[in-house]
């Protein structure tokens, strides 16, 4: 039996992808042996996580050769510029405010606050991106958050004003143990926020490619909620993002605690924030995401879209067109993986990530080639990997488009463009 990761219940798979390699497995020599592990997703009916089934040590995921660089892409870098504005925001009327950051990755965010020399800690445990986070003038504890941690920063630093993380919450399998350290670390009027791939989007789009060794957890407000609640603390607010393909950003407070200064206004901007919250735990709810009705069509969708795609990529191909991949992401590894397209039809990937040039896509072994080359060979086809970066990589390729260059898409549906 599968039980739930948080409240132990009984689950029921919603979709199994058999086997796969690490979404950010890029390898060296394409010989050489690869680990591989069962990749399903599963629904709880009592507290309505979607979750792992099984998960991968996340020693074998977050080490020193981390491959995701968070500052690839120029939305993502003002997108985290403006978390960091909001928090400068919120903090005007703080005296000496502690922020906390888990998973800071290169300091993407964290380094506006450092430049304004507020006191904060970020937390990484991949070293390798710690290491740039610490260039950029960020502080950085290179570990796993857990209560143990936090109660090591109480002691040398004391409590958060604010706790925050982006794409690193549905990364953490002890989730509990997070939120269990998030109470020791954050002060009684603090707040914690962090966003993550959302799945209303997910089921929405049948975008299953976010589904991947990285991320044990795929949040809705109905399942942060329950979470939340399991630990004294309760959701306040949501925030739907644009970003990897439609976040959502969840604000936490303590129950006991008061509403934040910052959060009040002279006209309650609480009030307004309740009218989001409720928002959106309606059109949950009206999606069915409370129950596995909602998820039973996800499977026929997500096959339909592989068989498809494969059509439209096998027809190129035997027209004699080149087709190329943009954008090594770590999503794309479900994608390839689990349609099984391979060198046959993708000629190499594009990635202006320096590490991921020369290597080999997990699984299939695509070879990942720098985007010089692909500005070079003007290939005919191009298939979106990186979707989720589309209004920034349409805007760069306007003239790739001009000159006949065309994109493959395929969420919600297989088309060009
Ligand atoms: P992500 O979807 O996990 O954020 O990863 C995006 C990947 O796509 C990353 O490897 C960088 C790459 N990329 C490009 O190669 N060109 C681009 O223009 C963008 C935005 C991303
Ligand atoms: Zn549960």
């Amino acid at each position: 039996m599968n039980k739930c990761k948080i409240c132990g219940q009984a689950t029921t798979i919603i979709i199994n992808f058999g086997k796969m390699p690490l979404a950010n497995g890029f390898i060296s020599n394409p010989n050489s042996k690869e680990f591989f592990y069962n990749l399903s997703l599963a629904f709880c009916p009592m507290c309505f996580m979607v979750q792992l089934k099984k998960t991968v040590k996340p020693e074998k995921m977050f080490h020193k050769e981390y491959q995701f660089i968070s500052s690839t892409s120029q939305i993502m870098v003002s997108h985290f510029k403006e978390i960091a504005e909001e928090i400068i925001n919120r903090l005007k009327n703080k005296k000496n405010p502690f922020i906390v950051e888990l998973g800071c990755n290169d300091g993407i965010m964290l380094k506006h606050i450092a430049f304004r020399k507020i006191n904060h800690l970020g937390i990484e445990p991949s070293q390798n991106v710690a290491q740039l986070a610490k260039r950029n003038g960020v502080q950085v504890l290179s570990k796993f958050f857990n209560e143990q941690v936090a109660k090591d920063i109480v002691e040398k630093k004391g409590t958060a004003d604010i706790i925050c993380g982006a794409n690193v919450f549905c990364h953490i399998e002890d989730i509990n143990s997070v939120f269990r350290g998030i109470n020791i670390l954050l002060k009684q009027d603090g707040i914690l926020f962090f966003e993550e791939p959302y799945i209303y989007d997910i089921i929405k789009k049948s975008s299953f490619d976010q589904v991947y060794d990285e991320h044990v957890y795929y949040f809705s407000g109905l399942s942060i909620n329950n979470l939340a609640r399991r630990h004294g603390l309760q959701l306040v607010d949501m925030k739907h993002q644009e970003v990897h393909g439609g976040s959502m950003r969840y604000y936490i407070q303590k129950i006991a605690g008061t509403c934040p200064q910052s959060l009040r206004s002279k006209r309650c901007r609480r009030g307004k924030q309740k009218i989001e919250l409720k928002k959106w735990l309606n059109k949950e709810k009206q999606m069915k995401l409370d129950k596995i009705e909602g998820y039973l069509d996800f499977k026929n969708k997500v096959n339909k879209i592989c068989k498809d795609l494969k059509t439209l990529l096998s027809t190129i191909k035997q027209k004699g067109y080149r087709i190329v991949g943009y954008g090594a992401t770590s999503k794309s590894t479900t994608l390839l993986n689990y349609a099984k397209i391979g060198r046959d039809l993708i000629d190499y990937i594009s990635d202006n990530t320096p590490t991921k040039i020369g290597k080999f896509s997990p699984g299939m072994h695509i070879p990942i080639k720098s985007y010089k080359q692909f500005i070079k060979d003007q290939p005919a086809y191009a298939l979106l990997l990186a979707w989720n970066h589309k209004k920034e990589i349409f805007a760069k390729e306007g003239n790739y488009r001009k000159k006949g260059g065309t994109f493959i898409t395929y969420f919600p549906k297989v088309k060009t463009e």
